[in-house]
């Protein structure tokens, strides 16, 4: 397979290195996160981040930690991995393939002989499968997606669901990467995404270095651009898709997905069979993460609100699946209606 767009995540046997995405675009700079707390503490900070991406950066945070057990009991060994586990699934609640990730982990953890070395081998050999399957699905989900970005249409994204959240390709993004590969000529409308500025820092980092015409728009800006005719299509990415088609992705994903029903502008959800979570079946459950305030009311170091004024700051939205028009997997593409399409897919191992 060709090399992704981006590299945000490198194995590099006793640590795992990392773009610190907090940095971007202003400079590349890297981690090297060397056991389980630091990687769960990447996680909660968002030096990395975007749901595909953190269940490999956790599959890869645990192979490192078993990497550094000196002693010899199978027990105890058990023990460290399992807390581990605990750590690094404590970090963010919304996102599946988190979840999704070390439940496999913990498969492969149990699916040998029970002696810490071969466990090790295990839990890294299963980490390094989970990042290589992810570079395929990224793959597949952008050529089954690449034609639906016609000729001169502009596409609008929201957050960064690229390169930066999976493995190098991204869900929502991987259809662009294909189409321009394939010459198709489109431009992409990147909201900024509030508050943590995804889509301006990340999404137009990634699609520039990729030489692909990129403009930002103000989230607010999405609603009229859609209703005016100046979008063709939206992709987005997700973190997490019930059974009847609801799907949680950042915060603000819903009322684009209003305003493209409203506009009748086709609207897709790009994400991988990880992301499904096939115990839950509606929008409702799904559980958001609420982040500091903080993130709110303070831009580079500045308070933006009188002291004192208090924020609310959930990082995820539910939609509901009436809004969608399809959802790619790498398993092909889920049409209309969804629950009925997403009931004959085969949950991924996990
Ligand atoms: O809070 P983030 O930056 O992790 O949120 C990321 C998103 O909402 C993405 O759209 C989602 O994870 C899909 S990524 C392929």
């Amino acid at each position: 397979m060709r090399e992704p767009p981006v590299k945000p995540i490198e194995w590099l046997g006793d640590c795992v290195r990392i773009i610190d995405q907090r940095e971007l675009p202003g400079r590349e700079a890297h981690l090297e996160i060397k056991d389980a707390g630091q990687m769960a503490q990447a996680i909660t900070t968002m030096a990395i981040r975007g749901a595909p991406l953190i269940g490999i950066a956790a599959a890869m945070g645990l192979a490192v930690e078993a990497g550094r057990w000196m002693g010899s009991g199978w027990s105890e060994f058990r023990a460290e991995v399992e807390a581990a586990i605990a750590a690094l699934g404590a970090t963010r609640p919304t996102a599946s393939n988190l979840f999704w990730a070390l439940g496999r982990m913990r498969q492969a953890l149990a699916g040998g002989p029970p002696d810490p070395r071969s466990a090790c081998d295990r839990l890294r050999a299963e980490a390094l499968k989970i990042y290589g399957e992810d570079l395929e699905t990224g793959r597949k989900m952008g050529e089954i997606g690449a034609p639906l970005i016609g000729e001169g249409m502009t596409v609008l994204t929201h957050c960064n669901a690229g390169g930066l959240a999976t493995s190098g390709y991204g869900t929502a993004l991987a259809p662009m990467y294909v189409a321009r590969e394939r010459g198709v000529k489109f431009k992409v409308l990147a909201d900024e995404t509030r508050p943590l500025l995804q889509g301006a820092r990340l999404t137009a980092w990634e699609l520039a270095r990729a030489g692909i015409d990129t403009t930002v728009i103000c989230d607010s800006a999405a609603h009229s651009l859609l209703a005016r005719g100046l979008v063709g299509l939206v992709l987005v990415g997700s973190d997490r898709i019930t059974l009847d088609g609801d799907f949680a992705n950042k915060i603000g994903t819903y009322g684009v997905a209003l305003s493209a029903k409203a506009a009748g502008v086709p609207f897709y959800v790009v994400a991988p069979t990880s992301t499904i979570d096939f115990k839950l079946k509606n929008g409702s459950d799904i559980p958001i993460e609420e982040r500091d305030p903080s993130e709110v009311t303070v831009i580079n170091g500045r308070p933006i609100t009188p002291a004192g004024v208090k924020a609310l700051n959930p990082a995820f939205d539910v939609t509901p699946a009436h809004l969608v028009t399809g959802i790619i997997t790498e398993m092909g593409l889920v049409k209309q209606p969804l629950a009925a399409g997403l009931a004959k897919l085969e949950p991924p191992r996990g």
